[in-house]
């Protein structure tokens, strides 16, 4: 029986992952995980009642040599997870995103760990125009936290072998509900504007492209790399599809004619500079079967539904503790509350 490890399983896409993997009979007994638990889970969490090792640690600090049970295959998804708090976080940015995922990849190599799993982002594009962009074409990170995924990818590329393979998911932004539920995702956002405003404001105009995978979609890949058999030591592959390739402004109108009676509210202004368009074709090829399935309007209906229920809590969400993970981490230090001394080092 394989042994994992997820690092970063309380997240938004932990929880989902975590969830998703405990209902497969052959994964229910060996999932474990590793988080400092950043953003408490919110109280309508099913999470919490599944019971498997679980360890509020920080991976900066973990020595996998001493963790019991060994693990087979680690899934590294903890991060200083968007652009805004990359911004802010530079420090911690570097440090967890990339030397910590490093130190930890080289320390399960020397454990003869023979699966690496690091969650990556289509983010590493940049600006990249119209074109489809495949896993072999240039990296223009533009942000701190894309910067982060580009040099960890490129160190861990260097430590890989055919006995310890690192596989490298460059995911494209998650969408949808999760028992750790953020709306400081594009589609979250949207929605939930939808839902509080009857309004879809867009920062931009909206001629940006940015790929979208559902949450549950990206829980699938991830299981599909836990049990990929490749010949190569190193894989790198966007995860996603050709249908959730959105341009911002398309991705706003197919919101407003599900959710009925909004309105779409458009920006001249274009100060967000990333945009990239991405090419699936290799996923497609190799992982026929773990193929994105999620149906656009049911992510949007579910969603909703959801927020209607949670909608007294939704005003000024995109500043709120409880929905923003940069409004979450900021709180934290005002109220003194974050231990982690690298968060206080901001670049204010
Ligand atoms: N959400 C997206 O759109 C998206 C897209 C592409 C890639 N990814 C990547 O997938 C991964 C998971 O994303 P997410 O949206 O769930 O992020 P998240 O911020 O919701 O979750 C990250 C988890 O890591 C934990 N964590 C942070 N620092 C830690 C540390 N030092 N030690 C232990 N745990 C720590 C946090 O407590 C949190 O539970 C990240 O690596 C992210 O960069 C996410």
């Amino acid at each position: 029986m394989k042994k994992i490890l997820i690092i970063g399983h309380k997240g938004y896409v932990g929880t989902v992952l975590t969830k998703h993997l405990i209902k497969i009979k052959k994964y229910r007994k060996s999932i474990y995980g590793i988080d400092t638990n950043l953003y408490k889970l919110n109280k309508y969490s099913k999470f919490k009642k599944f019971s498997f090792l679980d360890l509020n640690a920080d991976c900066r600090n973990i020595d996998l040599s001493k963790i019991n049970p060994k693990p087979d295959v680690i899934i590294f998804l903890a991060a200083v997870s968007n652009d805004p708090m990359g911004k802010k976080f530079r420090r911690a940015t570097k440090d967890i995103n990339f030397l910590s995922c490093l130190r930890l990849a080289k320390a399960a190599k020397k454990i003869n760990i023979k699966k690496f799993i690091f969650a990556s982002s289509c983010s590493m594009y940049g600006a990249s125009g119209n074109s489809l962009k495949k896993e072999n074409d240039i990296l223009q990170p533009l942000t701190d936290y894309a910067k982060s995924k580009v040099s960890a990818e490129k160190e861990l590329k260097k430590i890989s072998t055919k006995d310890f393979k690192i596989i490298s998911l460059r995911f494209a932004t998650a969408a949808g509900l999760s028992d750790n539920l953020r709306l400081d995702l594009v589609f979250n956002d949207f929605v939930a504007n939808a839902v509080l405003n009857k309004e879809i404001e867009l920062l931009s105009s909206g001629t940006a492209w940015r790929p979208l995978i559902h949450v549950n979609d990206m829980a699938k890949a991830i299981k599909w790399a836990i049990e990929y058999n490749f010949n190569k030591d190193f894989l790198s592959v966007n995860i996603g599809s050709d249908k959730w390739n959105f341009r911002i402004i398309d991705l706003a109108k197919r919101i407003s004619n599900i959710i009925k009676g909004v309105k779409l509210k458009i920006s001249d202004s274009n100060v967000d500079k990333r945009s990239y368009r991405v090419n699936f074709k290799l996923f497609k090829k190799i992982a026929p079967k773990h193929q994105p399935t999620m149906k656009f309007k049911h992510a949007v209906k579910e969603l909703e539904f959801f927020l209607k229920k949670e909608s007294y809590s939704l005003k000024n969400f995109r500043s709120s503790p409880k929905w923003s993970r940069l409004s979450c981490l900021n709180h934290l230090i005002k109220k003194k509350k974050l231990n982690d001394k690298l968060f206080w080092i901001t670049n204010k």
